[in-house]
């Protein structure tokens, strides 16, 4: 059977900052009411990729190569005003931080309001009642007197969820987000998992999410890649990178998790070379427990390392440590 064409498919992206290559060659694709994720140590360049995808990059920020493919069309070489229209409706977005999505100067109805109006024609009423519906479907009751409320007046697991709806709201098929229950509490953490994944069970949206969370990545996601120094050193389906991890970085990042033994987990010294200071090979040489002659000069390609588990998608740009 031919596989659907993909939601997203991102395209050998390349994305500098003041010249500096950030993103190396990074290509990905998620396919309708898939939940991806993205995971890798700070600085690595996840939110740079999101970024680059919402066309939302800081000054000195450009993509110098690549296509970003959604709904069949190059968003890459869209406009501030295409983009914006495209983000809220077809694209959600939820970061980190509810304040990031969240304005604190004005009542959640408000904002709820400026939502829906700037894609439809919507009075205030109207909007309240969508509002207090989409709170109610992600488990927020008396909906209606939370619109009423400033930000400020909730707890941070319900503004997270109350930024959740907001990107929910028109219904978009990708929800982009970035770590979005880091600054959750652990309990609160799991409540905003099960949102999210309630949200491709009755919308069918698809998920990219960023997190340096195993935790995350294991429970929620059905595919992943991870990323190390701007690269996608490994990337296929969950259970099968989880079970056999082969590239050396995946295996420290998953040896880095603590357990309820006792024992210490191994953790990784070091860190990664500066951006631009690599001109060619692996990046992760000077850390690697595994590192031979050749990894500072090879090319790096993801190769399919899927050992035949037909239909179990898994690519590394080196095995050494499977
Ligand atoms: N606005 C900027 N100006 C210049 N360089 C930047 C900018 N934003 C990001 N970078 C560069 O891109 C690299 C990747 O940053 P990014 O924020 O994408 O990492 P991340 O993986 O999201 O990290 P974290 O887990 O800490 O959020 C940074 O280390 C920095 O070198
Ligand atoms: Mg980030």
């Amino acid at each position: 059977m031919e596989k659907e064409e993909a939601l997203l498919k991102v395209n050998n992206l390349e994305v500098s900052y003041d010249d500096i290559q950030i993103l190396k060659g990074l290509s990905l694709s998620i396919q309708k009411g898939e939940i991806f994720g993205i995971v890798g140590e700070s600085g690595c360049g996840k939110s740079t990729m999101l970024s680059a995808i919402l066309n939302m990059m800081e000054n000195g920020g450009k993509i110098s190569k690549g296509e970003i493919i959604f709904e069949g069309k190059d968003i890459s070489k869209y406009n501030k005003e295409e983009m914006r229209r495209l983000r809220g409706n077809r694209l959600g977005v939820v970061f980190q931080n509810p304040g990031e999505t969240l304005n604190p100067s004005r009542k959640i109805e408000t904002q709820f309001y400026e939502a829906l109006r700037a894609h439809e024609k919507i009075t205030k009423q109207e909007a309240g009642k969508i509002a207090a519906d989409m709170l109610k479907r992600l488990n927020l009751e008396h909906g209606d007197k939370i619109i009423k409320k400033y930000p400020f007046q909730l707890s941070g697991g319900m503004n997270q969820r109350v930024a959740l709806s907001l990107a929910m709201i028109m219904e978009p098929s990708l929800l982009l987000a970035d770590e979005p229950t880091s600054a959750l509490d652990v309990t609160v953490q799991a409540q905003a998992i099960g949102e999210m994944m309630k949200l491709r069970d009755n919308f069918g949206t698809s998920i990219l999410i960023v997190t340096h969370n195993m935790g995350v990545i294991s429970h929620m996601t059905d595919r992943f890649a991870v990323m190390y120094a701007g690269r996608i050193v490994e990337c296929g389906d969950k259970n099968e990178i989880l079970s056999n991890p082969v590239h050396p970085y995946t295996r420290s990042l998953l040896g880095a998790i603590p357990d309820f033994s006792g024992d210490m987990p191994t953790g990784l010294e070091g860190s990664p070379p500066p951006f631009g200071s690599i001109k060619c090979g692996c990046e992760f040489e000077s850390r690697c427990p595994c590192c031979e002659g050749n990894c500072t000069t090879k090319e790096l390609k993801l190769i399919d390392v899927s050992k035949g588990n037909v239909g179990k998608e898994h690519f590394a740009v080196c095995s050494k440590a499977g």
